[in-house]
């Protein structure tokens, strides 16, 4: 399952993803919001990275005007990796070196079919594991007040 989350800036450019997903018959919950009034981002992105954190969804995707706002808000949930993506390559090495659980697009900054070709490959690669499983650790370890080593 993917959960969907968007403020206003976001709105359309989640609209064109719900429609990519309906056409790769890949199941979603829609937090939300549909309307164009001025909404704070932080507690949708926080809403729908607990549905990450929780298990209830494997990936989430998020929508504000640069998916910055989004991305740091949902980073500081537990267990959530979140990216901020405006290339493909980006999308495809935070998946093979990142595991990242999170993707958040900019409405204002990336247009549909770029975003779509975003989203795509972000589903579809997987996590490459190896060394890059120990780094992904350290990082979470932060969580847990570990010190990251070397
Ligand atoms: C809203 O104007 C804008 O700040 C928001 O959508 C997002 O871009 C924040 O990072």
């Amino acid at each position: 399952m993917i959960v969907l989350a968007n403020d206003h800036a976001g709105l359309d450019l989640k609209k064109e993803i719900a429609g990519l997903l309906d056409d790769m018959n890949l199941p979603y919950i829609d937090l939300g919001v549909n309307s164009r009034e001025s909404v704070g981002y932080p507690p949708l992105a926080w809403k729908a990275a607990g549905t990450v954190r929780s298990g209830e969804c494997d990936r989430g995707m998020l929508f504000c005007g640069t998916g910055v706002g989004m991305c740091l808000a949902a980073n500081k949930v537990r267990g959530i990796r979140c990216v901020v993506c405006t290339d493909c390559y980006t999308a495809k090495l935070s998946r093979l070196h990142n595991d990242t659980n999170m993707l958040a697009l900019g409405g204002r900054v990336v247009g549909p079919d770029l975003a779509k070709m975003i989203v795509r490959i972000w589903l579809e690669t997987p996590f490459e594991g190896g060394r890059h499983a120990k780094r992904v650790d350290m990082i979470m370890g932060i969580e847990e007040g570990r010190e990251p080593g070397v």
